[in-house]
């Protein structure tokens, strides 16, 4: 039987955190799809082009340490606006949320475009400068040298372009078509407040 856990949200609103966590509890694999477009993001710095990048997608694309960078981010916000893009990634994606046994995915379209059928559809935010903090810590521990202001920037021109697109844009919901909304986790630390079951 499959079971699929639907997590969307802004950026660096803890979807990672929290899908990770209902992925442990229930035993399900768990994919962060935000990672197909940043490797397709990625690719293109290479010199294909974006539908290129995405057709010849590998796992080993997925397991590039540059792909957490504000430039990946970037990147993969503008090949993510791009239909013929998305639609090379969706049956990878929806094959993976109908794995029989279950399985966690998060992103921007999960509930509304790649499992618009999913027994669970969660969408989770927080504010801007609460999201830009930990995302910035994140990005400093791992030895990039950006600034708070500049990730906030980052982070409010990446959910613009990616609620205004056209294709699969991200949409807030709130209680609608029985989604279930997480709030608000500005005041929720790691380990606070994802218990799930
Ligand atoms: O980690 P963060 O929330 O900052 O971003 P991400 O989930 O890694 O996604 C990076 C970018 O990929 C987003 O800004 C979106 O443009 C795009 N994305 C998307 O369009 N659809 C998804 N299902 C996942 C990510």
């Amino acid at each position: 039987m499959s079971f699929c856990v639907a997590i969307d949200g802004p950026a660096a609103a803890g979807k990672g955190t929290v899908s990770k966590a209902v992925a442990r509890h229930f035993g399900f694999p768990h994919l962060d799809t935000g990672l197909l477009y940043r490797a397709t993001g990625a690719k293109t710095f290479e010199g294909l082009s974006p539908l290129e990048a995405a057709q010849s997608l590998t796992t080993a694309d997925l397991e590039r340490d540059d792909l957490r960078s504000g430039d990946a981010g970037q990147a993969a916000s503008r090949v993510a606006a791009i239909p013929d893009v998305r639609s090379a990634l969706v049956d990878f994606q929806q094959a993976f949320a109908r794995r029989i046994g279950g399985a966690v995915l998060d992103g921007r379209d999960i509930g509304t475009v790649i499992c618009p059928d999913a027994e669970v559809k969660l969408y989770i935010t927080a504010s801007d400068e609460v999201r830009a903090r930990r995302r910035h810590a994140e990005l400093v521990a791992k030895g990039e040298n950006v600034t708070e202001a500049e990730v906030l920037a980052d982070l409010r021109e990446r959910d613009e372009r990616d609620s205004a697109r056209s294709a699969a844009p991200l949409k807030p919901r709130r209680g609608c078509h029985g989604d279930r909304y997480l709030g608000n986790v500005d005041r929720r630390s790691r380990g606070q407040g994802h218990r799930i079951g």
